[in-house]
């Protein structure tokens, strides 16, 4: 059911602060960046192989991340797994016992379908699935 290492997402206090060292030290190929208003995120996407790294900034304070780095200060916030099926993957994490964020997919970056597992739930590692958007059209 689990594909890959979709990406893994890092929270940082500034987007334009963290690009550099992605893009300039690692050299990795930048793929822009997406705005998630419901998310209050700005994501900046760089591939790695088949993976890639989400640097995300909050748009605001009391969004998800911002909290997050508020409590966490700034790292690795989730590791997103690519799944054909995200609700199914949902269903099926839920039937396992598993605590969801989001009961079903909703739209993330790049349009994929998406769904959040409680890090309570996944031993402290928020938990992603992604369905990208040629699967199951
Ligand atoms: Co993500």
């Amino acid at each position: 059911m689990i594909r890959k290492i979709q990406h893994i997402g890092v929270a940082v206090r500034k987007l334009d602060d963290a690009i550099p060292f992605y893009r300039d030290v690692l050299g990795l190929e930048f793929a822009g960046i997406e705005e998630v208003a419901e998310q209050k995120i700005r994501a900046a996407v760089f591939r790695v192989g088949e993976s890639a790294i989400e640097v995300i900034e909050s748009t605001s304070p009391d969004g998800p991340v911002g909290k997050f780095i508020e409590k966490n200060g700034e790292g690795i916030h989730h590791v997103c797994f690519q799944v054909e099926d995200a609700a199914a993957a949902l269903a099926h994490a839920k039937e396992k016992g598993v605590r969801l964020i989001d009961e079903t997919p909703r739209t993330g970056v790049h349009g994929m379908r998406i769904g959040f597992l409680h890090p309570k739930s996944t031993f402290g590692v928020l938990t992603e699935f992604a369905q990208e958007e040629d699967e199951h059209a």
